[in-house]
């Protein structure tokens, strides 16, 4: 059942656990975090860049809710930028939009999330938005320090907006890590006792098993995953391809079948579930309903 990610991400937090939130484009990867999520009996998010299409994404993630009515799900814009992609992915039916504008000042951060905030909320619709800012893994060592999430500014910010979940830059960053990650728990741990609404936390990749295991622990409930994903995808894919495994039976012995298309995307997207899941189990998220 499609749900609020407001709501989705307050038993988290209520309960001690993270949701495994992972960048998805098509009905493969959709299916897989379906399948991941029933199999393990963990809720999930489904994050959805504009760019994959809001409307074909939403259809597909709806196909699933019936095939799958009983996973507790959050169909989510990831970094939604241009307010008409925002609105699209409201009436669409998403049960989340972020709205990203932190890399604006804090006054215009919090004038255009107060505004989406007004309009999704009408709907139902939850809404994330970013305070501090969480960069680029190429650029990890020059900005990590610059863009770190203040206590002070993220309880105004919280107060003001009336967001349901709060992105904060602790440390980590999108992709893969120039250097090693060192995350803020101090810092989160204050954030997460003070700061009213549930933590997202951005560039989960290659940040490490214990660093989010324990960002979970002090107080993270929802952990964006793209990159690991999609690489252990991409392995899967070229294993499947140099693969000389023969599949079903060609007309005798001599013309083994080899893995057609489907088959061969079928393992790849095979990848990308099985590195979802030992994330979902690291986050505590098995077993949750
Ligand atoms: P990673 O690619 O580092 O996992 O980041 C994903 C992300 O934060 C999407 O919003």
């Amino acid at each position: 059942m499609m749900i609020p990610m407001g709501e989705l991400l307050a038993k988290a937090k209520k309960e001690g656990y993270g949701v495994a939130a992972p960048n998805v484009f098509n009905r493969e990867t959709i299916e897989a975090c379906f399948l991941a999520a029933k199999k393990l009996r963990a809720p999930i998010i489904l994050d959805v860049a504009a760019v994959h299409g809001i409307y074909e994404c939403a259809d597909i993630a709806r196909y699933y809710e019936k095939q799958y009515p009983e996973v507790p799900f959050a169909l989510n814009l990831d970094h939604g930028g241009a307010y008409e992609d925002i609105v699209k992915a409201i009436h669409a039916g998403f049960s989340s939009v972020m709205i990203d504008r932190s890399t604006c000042a804090y006054e215009k951060n919090v004038e255009e999330v107060k505004e989406i905030v007004k309009i999704a909320h009408a709907v139902g619709t939850s809404v994330e938005a970013e305070l501090g800012h969480v960069g680029q893994g190429a650029e990890y060592e020059e900005t990590r320090d610059a863009g770190l999430t203040k206590l002070e500014e993220a309880l105004k910010y919280v107060e003001e907006t009336g967001v349901d979940c709060l992105a904060v830059a602790v440390g980590t960053s999108h992709g893969v890590y120039k250097g090693e990650p060192h995350l803020e728990f101090e810092l989160l741990d204050h954030l997460s006792k003070e700061v009213p609404v549930p933590l997202v936390l951005h560039g989960g990749s290659g940040t490490g098993d214990e660093n989010l295991a324990k960002a979970v622990r002090t107080g993270i409930q929802k952990v964006n995953l793209n990159t690991d994903v999609s690489e252990a995808g991409k392995q899967a894919l070229r294993e499947a391809l140099a693969s000389t495994e023969v599949h079903g039976s060609g007309k005798d012995e001599f013309t083994p079948k080899k893995m057609n298309l489907q088959q061969t995307i079928a393992a790849g997207v095979a990848g990308f579930q099985a590195e979802l899941e030992h994330y979902m189990k690291l986050f505590g998220s098995e077993n949750r309903w």
